[in-house]
């Protein structure tokens, strides 16, 4: 029978049941849950609701329950309606009336909102983790290849001579800022809600500060309606999870396009590949396929949220319960999607030589080209002009910028000298672009030892 029988019978029809019931993904909040009750029974000692006596008998038998869990010496009873009604009952079996007491001045309104802003907070410290370790792991990848030379594209035509470093480290920027979207997002998760009741507070006098401070957030919420009704810290933080996925399906676009035989810019090793059932040259990019998938799912978690919330009249509806199966997916995936990536990246070899290839065929010199000749006195636009009939010349004649010969250069236009070559040498080209958080080896140098610093500071 459920515990809130009483008004209701108690039983309810089994198909009901069936929808009601969020037992079976809830459970994942049992420590959570047991956390935020301790919390609750202490400040209910403190304020004389319950004596000493009885807040030390709840407290360690919560303990202890959270223990058993854990240990799978108590099994999770899946006909229980939720983890907070299952938690409850198992309590009021082992303490009798005591632990009917816990509930004193709280409902399962501000109860499940606690619950999920401490299991997202927990949540947040381990996809801080993955995302340090990608991070790092794409600075070890860079810090090899401070000097291998790449076409950079835009509109994916071979645009500016850049370096493996750069742009591995363009990638640790995007993931660095979503550790840094986490911990801000932390302002607003770590509110405590308890003392929200079902709605409207509660005529006890709580010391809500006490119990913000046990759980070591940062401020109690200052509505009760809204303390109940909130849930745009799940929306924020699909919205962050989803932005992860969103790097996560670029990067992995161009591993795919990379390891494709057009590009041939980098094998990934055997483990992380899959073959074919039918074609037996295949090695396919499998993992970072599914990853680009997966994002789909997340973003769709994040649109299940937000359309979940947008018609609920103030306060807490029954619908909000869906928040958790879509949160929860958007994490599993992205926590899962977050492990494979870096094994997958540091087992990777990176083919540098075709990706000079790539470099010295595509005419990416063409604009170090025509800043030549704007450093010989010509106007931009006119140098711009110039160098385009050069490629022009270039890809008629079967020449590269490098190999075309100074004649023809000078054909062009008089202000042509043999230095030309040196000027347009891809190496050079890349240690001149020495401007902040351009694709010198120098500066992707100190860009690595900038993140690596505040990566430990995070
Ligand atoms: N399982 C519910 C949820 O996840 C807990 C809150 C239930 N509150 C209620 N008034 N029925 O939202």
């Amino acid at each position: 029978m459920a515990l809130w029988a009483g008004r209701l019978s108690g039983n309810i029809d089994e198909r009901l049941n069936a929808l009601n019931a969020s037992i079976g993904y809830d459970s994942r909040m049992f420590a959570e849950d047991i956390e935020g009750s301790v919390a609750h029974a202490n400040m209910l000692g403190k304020i004389g609701i319950l004596t000493s006596e009885e807040t030390k008998a709840l407290t360690a038998e919560l303990a202890k329950i959270s223990e058993e869990i854990s240990s799978g010496a108590l099994s999770i009873d899946q006909s229980a309606e939720d983890i907070h009604m299952f938690i409850e009952a198992e309590l009021t079996k082992r303490l009798g009336t005591l632990g009917k007491k816990l509930h004193t001045a709280r409902s399962r309104n501000d109860q499940v909102a606690l619950d999920i802003r401490l299991y997202l907070n927990h949540q947040s410290i381990e996809l801080n983790d993955l995302l340090k370790q990608l991070v790092s792991t794409i600075c070890d990848i860079a810090s090899k290849h401070l000097e291998s030379v790449m076409p950079g594209y835009t509109h994916l035509q071979r645009a500016q001579p850049v370096t493996l470093a750069h742009y591995l480290m363009a990638y640790a920027q995007m993931f660095l800022r979503d550790i840094s979207r986490l911990v801000d997002s932390k302002k607003r998760l770590c509110i405590m809600p308890l003392g929200s009741g079902a709605l409207a507070g509660t005529t006890y006098p709580l010391d809500r500060q006490f119990v913000c401070d046990q759980l070591g957030f940062n401020a109690i919420t200052a509505n009760s309606i809204d303390g109940v009704s909130d849930r745009d810290f799940v929306l924020e933080f699909a919205n962050i999870l989803s932005i992860i996925m969103m790097h996560l399906s670029r990067f992995s676009e161009e591993i795919i396009l990379w390891s494709s035989w057009e590009y041939q810019f980098i094998s990934l090793s055997d483990q992380f590949s899959t073959g074919s059932s039918i074609m037996p040259q295949k090695k396919n990019p499998d993992l970072a396929e599914l990853v680009r998938g997966k994002t789909a799912r997340v973003y769709g978690d994040q649109f299940t949220l937000l359309t979940m919330m947008k018609g609920l009249p103030l306060a807490y509806n029954k619908d909000m319960q869906e928040d958790k199966e879509a949160i929860f997916d958007a994490l599993d995936t992205v926590k899962q999607c977050l492990a494979v990536f870096s094994p997958m990246l540091s087992s990777a070899v990176f083919h540098t030589d075709k990706m000079k290839k790539a470099a010295q065929e595509g005419f990416i010199n063409a604009t170090d080209c025509a800043d030549y000749l704007v450093k010989k006195g010509l106007a931009f636009r006119d140098a711009y002009k110039i160098t385009g009939q050069l490629v022009n010349t270039c890809i008629k004649e079967g020449y590269t910028l490098d190999s075309l010969p100074l004649a023809l250069y000078q054909k062009a236009c008089s202000a042509f000298s043999e230095d030309i070559y040196q000027a347009i040498d891809l190496i050079h080209c890349v240690n001149m672009r020495s401007v902040e958080g351009g694709p010198s080896p120098k500066c992707v140098f100190k860009q690595i030892a900038d993140v690596r610093h505040t990566l430990q500071s995070l």
